[in-house]
């Protein structure tokens, strides 16, 4: 079970465009570069193009073949890139209907997921907040909302994170329909609805006995979320994770810990026709330290011995 705890890590946001599997991609390689076994999981299932990102063009596996049984382990479905320690498993567009895949398949996703050889598996949710993605979000043990400054982002990026509780809450009282009313009056926004935080949900329930607030405390203790922050132009805008962090905290009684920031960078973006060139010869760029620093991070988060810090390449963070 500890394994699992550090292994499985979802990249979520809400949001698309905010450079979730950008930064998917360029985490897993700080990772592998460190030295660990790294699978990349393109779990958009609407939208993949994580493939693309790495540099293959035609995948000749891809998670719609395990979904849809032409395969029957994982383990067939992972490609290589250029990068050693370093593999994918690419999605897959919506063509044959498997960007909602069934509970069956879900199930039979996720048992595979958690056993393939890895030290890292590394999610890459799509945008939205259809019931797939924060699935994806809610099995991993590790969740990573990527935001930008943008008021939509951060808009974006705390919905997310508040359908996924509210869905896991949902999940938990299923069986309890007091319970469930109180919840359903807090996810909307009625005006005047005296019922507006997990605090007064707490309040609420708490008349219903121990189960029910032990329950709700379990919950908000088991989703652990971590925050990043894309393209960063000013120092200014490394802040704009404290607004949803104060809004989480009052709305959703969850602490939300910061875990990097990367800068905006131009040599990044101009790279993204050929991601797999940047990954094997053009890494020298003002935002690479940023990523190092977050796999540190994740390093540090399941407590792995960290290389020494001189082995990464000296490049500028933001100040
Ligand atoms: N730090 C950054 N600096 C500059 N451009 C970035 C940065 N992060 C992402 N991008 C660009 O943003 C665009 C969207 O990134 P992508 O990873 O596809 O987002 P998402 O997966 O959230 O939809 C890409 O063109 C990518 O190159
Ligand atoms: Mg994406």
């Amino acid at each position: 079970m500890e394994e699992i705890k550090n292994k499985i890590w979802a990249i979520g946001g809400g949001k698309g465009g905010v450079g979730k599997s950008l930064f998917t991609l360029l985490l897993g390689d700080s990772l592998a570069q460190l030295g660990n076994k790294v699978i990349l999981v393109d779990a958009d299932l609407g939208g993949s193009n994580l493939h693309t990102f790495a540099g293959i063009r035609y995948p000749k596996y891809t998670l719609a073949d395990f979904i849809g049984r032409r395969v029957e382990s994982m383990d067939e479905v992972i490609v290589d890139t250029p990068i050693n320690n370093l593999k994918l498993i690419c999605g897959a567009d919506d063509i044959l209907g498997i960007a909602n895949p069934k509970f069956t398949q879900k199930t039979r996703l996720l048992n595979h997921l958690k056993n393939l050889d890895a030290d890292f598996i590394l999610l890459d949710l799509g945008a939205g907040v259809s019931f797939t993605t924060m699935d994806f979000f809610l099995y991993a043990p590790n969740k990573i909302v990527v935001l930008t400054p943008q008021a939509t982002s951060i808009q974006n990026g705390y919905g997310f994170i508040k359908a996924s509780l509210y869905r896991k809450l949902h999940r938990i009282f299923r069986a309890d329909p007091k319970v469930l009313e109180i919840i359903k009056r807090s996810s909307v926004s009625v005006q005047g609805e005296t019922i507006d935080s997990i605090a007064k949900v707490y309040n609420a329930i708490k008349p219903l006995g121990k189960d029910s607030t032990g329950n709700l405390i379990k919950c908000l203790n088991e989703i652990n979320i971590k925050l990043v922050v894309n393209m960063v132009r000013k120092p200014k805008e490394r802040d704009v994770s404290h607004i949803v962090k104060s809004v989480a905290k009052n709305y959703l009684s969850l602490e939300i810990e910061d875990f990097g920031v990367i800068q905006y960078d131009k040599i990044l973006e101009a790279s993204v026709n050929n991601m797999a060139g940047f990954l094997t010869k053009g890494k020298d760029c003002a935002s690479r330290n940023n990523f190092y620093d977050i796999a540190y991070n994740v390093l540090k988060s399941c407590r792995k011995l960290i290389p020494a810090k001189s082995l990464v390449p000296n490049t500028s963070s933001v100040q």
